[in-house]
């Protein structure tokens, strides 16, 4: 999917009335193994930190590369409910 078109897909998605969170629902999405290696690359990106994660343009790039697959990288593809729910923590406004 297109960069542009991400931000409509995550709108239109169908998200639980309960408000996905921060601490309650994804920063454990991310491994020890996916902090480590991210953290190593030219452009970093801390997926232990709610602050660079839930920065727009990172989140909808998170969300891209793991609803393509491209990420994480030598594991297990997100199955598509940890994407969808990466994908309403955007939609309900980064919850904490
Ligand atoms: C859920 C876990 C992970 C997420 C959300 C994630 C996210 C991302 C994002 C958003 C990018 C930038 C892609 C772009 O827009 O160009 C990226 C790049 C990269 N990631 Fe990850 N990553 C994860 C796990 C990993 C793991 C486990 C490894 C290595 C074993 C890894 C290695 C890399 C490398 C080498 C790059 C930069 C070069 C490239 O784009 O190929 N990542 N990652």
């Amino acid at each position: 999917m297109e960069k542009a078109k991400v931000e409509t897909f995550v709108k239109a998605l169908k998200c639980p009335t309960t408000p996905v969170t921060w601490t309650a629902d994804i920063k454990n999405l991310f491994t020890p193994t996916d902090i480590a290696h991210m953290k190593m690359q030219a452009q970093p990106i801390d997926l232990s930190s709610y602050d660079e994660v839930s920065t727009r343009p990172t989140a909808l790039a998170i969300y891209q590369a793991v609803s393509s697959g491209y990420m994480p990288r030598d594991e297990d593809r997100w199955t598509q409910a940890k994407c969808d729910t990466f994908g309403c923590w955007i939609q309900g406004g980064f919850k904490k």
